[in-house]
């Protein structure tokens, strides 16, 4: 069972701090309309003054969240941004996630790091196989989720026909704030139904500048002038439909985790885009503290507590350098303050602590639980571990997922072998792929193992640009990893030898990168074979 400790609180404007902060992150199957979402969330909290089309990634204009060539040629996300704006009354950390499914690794490990997340949905497609992935994965760390009906502005389906989908797949309650007022080119704007108000949007040149608004009652004639009369009677006998199909809405059950808000409109026009924010800041939830020794640890104790969720080296051409990303769990960061890493029981001095939106930087001297810290330079920081100046507190957040695709990756000139390694040692230090040495091979390099095959060219592309290292994929035979350990006591195990395994053909045992022992498998049929043959064993 959990336990609150009793706790030494920081000084009341701290607390104030603290409780101003709205940590979240958007998700989505891609293309589905995140990138454009948080270009207007940001837009809408000031935070840049035009937003660029995402048309623009074709273009090869970089949004303020994507900074690498590779996210721009592709037109996808790569690595997860961090970007800090005011709203009102808030200060809002968004992390932004990658959307394609090879780099879902590194989106689950954002989602230990918010408190809840907005998941964009495109109004024609519905629910979508990586929406559902990403769902899972916040339903397990029972982070909140808001939904956004993203594309209202193209023929979309029926709305009706979409809540009842989002409830059926996703088994929340769905609780709709606003309501659309038609699909495609006769999408007007939207019914705010706690309000009771019809926010009218005109549409602007490619959705640069915040939408034009007109608000007014759903009787008013500027509606029914607005809308023809079909789409206005559709919408209004929809409207009243609602109270009986939807529960009202309920914060409490939200942040249970049992009812979903959801927002119609069009992230593209910005229509429906600051109804949802400011809706979503009135109710995400205030930063949570995370369990340490079966205790939970508050944001607002004194001591200063977080861990690392991301570590990315040469984010920015001109400033060649590596980031770590600290998930601030409990009290204030100062700059210069020495925590424990509790990986390796050493005192560690933070001098150089950042704050970065897109390629922009400055340096951070405060920071407060539920924020996000760039610690910038030659730390030696690992992902999963626990920084702290508390010695008792450990926490245990990073979940590792398991590698579906596997290959070698092999130096083309041994005269870069250096550059190679070193290149190689960085990008698993930070988490871009799993590797593997394979028990018995004669290979000079280890087996990579990743959950998507883009997840490679993106280590590829990152060792050319970034170490000079021309290199080149060469096949591995196998698809599937089983983690094993032998049934003796532990005195028995001898670390250094293979445990006895009756593997089936084509099949070989292997350690990963903490000196686990893993069998690797050519297909998920023969890993049934593996267990019957081996019932000393148990695997996970
Ligand atoms: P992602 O990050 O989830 O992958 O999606 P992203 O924002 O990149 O959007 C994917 C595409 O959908 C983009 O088009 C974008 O302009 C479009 N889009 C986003 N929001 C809306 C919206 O509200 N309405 C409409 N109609 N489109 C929207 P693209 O990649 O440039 O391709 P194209 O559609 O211009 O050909």
């Amino acid at each position: 069972m959990t336990t609150t400790a009793t706790i030494n609180t920081v000084p009341a404007t701290a607390a104030r701090e603290i409780s101003r902060r709205r940590t979240f992150a958007i998700i989505s199957h891609p293309d589905a309309g995140k990138t454009t979402l948080t270009e207007k969330l940001l837009l809408y909290g000031g935070a840049i003054g035009l937003a660029g089309s995402v048309t623009s990634k074709k273009e090869e204009q970089s949004t303020s969240s994507d900074w690498m060539a590779m996210e721009k040629e592709r037109g996808i996300s790569v690595s997860s941004t961090v970007l800090q704006f005011e709203y009102k009354d808030r200060c809002v950390n968004l992390l932004d996630t990658p959307g394609h499914h090879d780099f879902s690794e590194d989106t689950y490990r954002v989602l230990s790091a918010v408190d809840a997340a907005v998941m964009v949905i495109d109004a024609g497609k519905g629910v979508e196989p990586q929406t559902l992935k990403l769902f899972d994965v916040c339903r397990q760390r029972g982070v909140p989720i808001f939904v956004f009906v993203n594309k209202m502005d193209r023929p979309s389906r029926a709305p009706l026909e979409l809540i009842d989908e989002l409830e059926e797949v996703l088994k929340l309650a769905p609780a709709p704030v606003n309501w659309p007022l038609g699909d495609g080119p006769r999408f007007r704007g939207v019914y705010d139904r706690s309000k009771d108000e019809v926010h009218l949007f005109e549409r602007t040149t490619g959705g640069a500048f915040k939408a034009p608004l007109e608000v007014a009652g759903i009787e008013d004639d500027k509606v029914r002038e607005a809308l023809s009369d079909d789409l206005y009677e559709a919408v209004t006998s929809e409207v009243e439909m609602l109270d009986g199909l939807t529960e009202p809405l309920d914060i409490e059950r939200v942040l249970a985790g049992e009812q979903m808000p959801i927002y119609f409109g069009s992230a593209m026009n910005n229509f429906g885009v600051e109804n949802m924010l400011e809706s979503f800041l009135e109710m995400a939830p205030e930063p949570a503290g995370r369990v340490s020794d079966e205790k939970m640890v508050a944001p607002e104790t004194n001591n200063f507590s977080g861990f690392v969720f991301k570590i990315q080296a040469n984010m920015n051409p001109r400033h060649r350098d590596r980031a770590v990303f600290v998930r601030i769990v409990s009290g204030i960061f100062e700059r210069d303050m020495q925590v424990i890493d509790q990986r390796t029981g050493k005192k560690v001095r933070l001098s150089n602590a950042q704050k970065l939106f897109g390629q922009d930087r400055e340096t951070l001297d405060t920071a407060y639980a539920g924020d996000i810290l760039a610690l910038v330079g030659n730390y030696n920081f690992l992902i999963g571990d626990t920084l702290t100046s508390d010695p008792k507190v450990v926490y245990n957040e990073m979940p590792r997922f398991t590698p579906e695709c596997f290959t070698y990756i092999v130096n083309n000139d041994t005269a870069n072998i250096k550059r190679y390694r070193a290149g190689m040692e960085q990008l698993m230090k930070e988490g871009v792929a799993q590797a593997y040495n394979v028990h018995g091979s004669m290979r000079a390099v280890p087996l990579l193992g990743a959950v998507g095959p883009l997840q490679f060219e993106v280590l590829q592309a990152r060792l050319i640009s970034e170490y000079q290292v021309e290199t080149r994929l060469e096949h591995s035979p196998w698809s599937v990893v089983q983690w094993f350990e032998e049934n003796v006591p532990d005195t028995m195990r001898r670390d250094s030898d293979p445990p006895e395994v009756k593997l089936p053909s084509g099949c070989s045992v292997a350690r990963d990168q903490d000196g686990n022992w893993v069998v690797l498998l050519s297909s998920q049929y023969m890993v049934s074979v593996l267990h019957d043959r081996n019932d000393h064993l148990t695997f996970r």
